[in-house]
């Protein structure tokens, strides 16, 4: 997809992934992004700042906590109100919090299943929408388990089963229409890898897992791959990589056709 003049909606851009996100969209002169976050000083402040940055009304915050249905739908139609349509969602919105963890689930995985469903509704070509592209963050974690985490790795897991699934129907019933892919990070210097060193740091278990000294990736190269993502419109249903080891790269599954 051309990203010059494209709109796109982002959960969790206040500050991270989704703002690095926003920012690399922005640079290719996308047309705006609704920045969809529950932290509404940083929100606010992501927002002066990159419309500072790259000019007026580029960016709109709306505050909205992912997990309430009323919520999000209403972060939709604004945006979709806004600036007159919608190319691009990421549902990137992710605590990691296990004493709380079916708010875990619900942010991690029930909002992102209802971020895709709404991001369908208005993007389908025969709904009245253009086509467009849906990104799930999901997580290394979703691809292999991390004991450390269970009910945010169960939720990971979720989201690359869903998108997976879903992908798969739509190239099947609905093709050419909204593109569906993945997007599986490894740690990252982030707000949320903060949070979670509280479960790692001086973990034997982390330990005998992660080594000593916890690989990362730069934010940057997660970015790079976001880019890729929207840009390459051969991407359908695929789940990408970012790894220390690899860097981008995309993970291969057998046919479903064959099992
Ligand atoms: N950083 C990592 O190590 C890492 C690795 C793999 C996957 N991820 C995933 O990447 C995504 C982005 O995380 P990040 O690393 O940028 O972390 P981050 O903490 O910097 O950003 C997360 C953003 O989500 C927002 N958010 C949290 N709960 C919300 C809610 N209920 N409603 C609306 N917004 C909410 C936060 O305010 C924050 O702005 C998450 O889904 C995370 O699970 C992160």
């Amino acid at each position: 997809m051309k990203i010059q003049g494209a709109v796109a909606l982002i959960t969790g851009a206040a500050e991270g992934f989704g703002k690095a996100f926003s920012e690399e969209l922005l640079k290719r002169s996308a047309r705006g992004i609704g920045i969809v976050d529950f932290n509404a000083a940083k929100g606010k402040a992501t927002e002066t700042e990159l419309n500072k940055k790259y000019g007026e009304d580029k960016v709109r915050f709306f505050q909205c906590d992912v997990s309430s249905k009323d919520q999000l739908e209403d972060a939709f139609s604004k945006t979709l109100e806004h600036y007159k349509g919608i190319d691009i969602v990421c549902n990137n919105a992710g605590i990691g919090d296990e004493l709380n963890w079916e708010k875990t689930v619900d942010v991690d995985l029930v909002a992102v299943m209802r971020g895709t469903f709404l991001a369908k509704q208005y993007m389908d070509k025969n709904k009245g929408g253009r086509g467009g592209i849906v990104i799930n963050i999901a997580s290394m974690a979703g691809l292999y388990p991390m004991p450390l985490a269970p009910a945010y790795s169960a939720a990971k897991h979720g989201v690359l089963g869903f998108s997976r699934a879903l992908a798969i129907a739509d190239k099947v019933f609905n093709p050419e229409n909204v593109r569906l892919n993945c997007l599986c990070p490894s740690f990252s210097e982030t707000a949320i890898l903060q949070q979670m060193k509280g479960l790692i740091n001086h973990n034997p278990v982390a330990e005998a897992i992660y080594g000593a000294e916890l690989q990362t990736v730069p934010v940057s190269m997660v970015a790079e791959g976001f880019i890729q993502l929207v840009e390459d419109d051969s991407k359908h249903g695929e789940v990408m990589r970012c790894t220390p080891q690899n860097g981008i790269d995309y993970k291969k599954f057998r046919d479903i056709s064959k099992l």
